[in-house]
């Protein structure tokens, strides 16, 4: 890893990641395999500062989020931090538990946006991923609350294949709930996602089917519903510019204090970590060693050292390298350029050919398990 110290720009979001607790045990949830206890999440006190600090830097959004955030009992003296500070505030929830009952006081309070999680447009299918019974109906129950309080509402559909064929669903009732953006995000496989990567894969003219859709969809629905969409990284041809690029844009905030380049930072061994407890964010962000690990392109390697996309996409995905090549510094497989691309698609088709995929992992207090050591590093 090369540090390269080119001059950098103050960042323009941060999601802080609140705490870990959730009430859904999503198969697809990309949070780390190893999650941070309630006993380690930090103070309230913390988070405030977090908050003047991400201010003086000049960072527009922040977006609060988990696991659960409204599991945090200070939720809205967070969220009323944000509206002091001149923050644009995002909740990034479930809308299960506690979310609906404390909507008035967060509204209250100047929260600007909400963005909901459905895992399915119907009670069976969505409870089925969420693995809660009850759980999309208390979501239906939320965003009724949100509409009634007059939030901007965005609804986030992760895409795999047990739900890819509700895409259509996903966008009609993203208008019946009042949404003005809807994000179609294919399963990205990072933490915990990765263990369910064979029970998830989709096909590929499944894939293409929901492209299709979204796109005539766009054009239906322009001036009524914006249509975000994640394509997946297994069958692209091109990365995806993860998290803007590494140490460009964003940072995000661990429920213990951790400031990481991208969410799943974590997995890739070797990296140094700054704790908001011992630095400030814009000490963390100039020089912490996580941070400048990945930044700018000194550290690349060929292909991405000679093409004229890596300050585009910045090499894609440095933990999508990492679970699948073993090594973080290569180029992302899912690029085209990549030698190993091949093999990624071939594994995609693979898994997604199987007529009997396993049943999902869910997600849940106690299991998390030993990290994989890149078991299935592509040979
Ligand atoms: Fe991006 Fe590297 Fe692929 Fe070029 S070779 S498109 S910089 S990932
Ligand atoms: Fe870490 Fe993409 S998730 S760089």
């Amino acid at each position: 890893m090369t540090s390269s110290r080119v001059p950098v720009p103050n960042p323009l979001g941060i999601l802080l990641e609140l705490t870990h607790r959730c009430p859904l045990h999503c198969p697809y949830c990309s949070n780390p395999l190893e999650l941070d206890k309630r006993s380690a999440e930090i103070d309230t006190a913390t988070v405030l500062r977090v908050l003047d600090e991400a201010a003086e830097l000049g960072i527009l959004h922040v977006h609060l989020s988990g696991g659960e955030p409204t599991a945090r009992r200070d939720i809205v003296e967070i969220t009323a931090k944000c509206a002091s500070t001149g923050l644009y505030s995002n909740l990034i929830t479930s809308g299960v538990g506690p979310a609906a009952a404390l909507l008035p006081a967060l509204a209250d309070a100047g929260l600007d946006h909400v963005q909901l999680s459905l895992q399915g447009t119907t009670p069976v299918s969505a409870d089925k991923v969420s693995g809660l019974k009850g759980s999309h109906e208390a979501k239906m129950k939320f965003a009724a609350e949100v509409d009634r309080l007059g939030l901007s509402l965005t609804v986030n559909a992760v895409i795999h294949r047990g739900n890819i064929g509700e895409v259509e669903g996903f966008i009609e009732k993203a208008i019946e709930l009042g949404a003005r953006r809807l994000e179609i995000a294919h399963t990205q496989y990072y933490g915990w996602a990765y263990k369910n990567r064979a029970a998830l894969m989709p096909a590929r003219p499944e894939v293409e089917r929901s492209i299709r859709i979204v796109e005539a969809a766009r054009e239906r629905l322009s001036g009524k519903l914006v249509i975000d969409m994640v394509v997946p990284d297994y069958y692209a041809l091109r990365p995806k510019a993860c998290a803007g690029g590494w140490g460009r844009k964003f940072m995000n905030v661990s429920p213990n204090g951790r400031v990481l380049p991208c969410h799943a930072a974590e997995s890739i061994p070797g990296l140094e970590f700054w704790h908001v407890q011992d630095h400030s964010l814009g000490d963390i962000w100039q020089n912490s060693p996580a941070f400048n690990a990945y930044r700018g392109t000194a550290w690349m390697p060929e292909p991405c050292q000679s093409c004229e996309r890596k300050e585009l996409d910045w090499g894609g995905c440095r933990c999508q390298a990492l679970a699948l090549l073993g090594d973080a510094s290569l180029t992302d497989p899912a690029c085209g350029k990549s030698p190993f691309h091949s093999r990624i698609e071939a594994l995609a088709a693979s898994e997604a050919a199987e007529t009997a995929p396993p049943d999902y992992i869910y997600r849940g207090p106690g299991q998390t398990v030993a990290a994989r050591e890149h078991e299935d590093v592509l040979p």
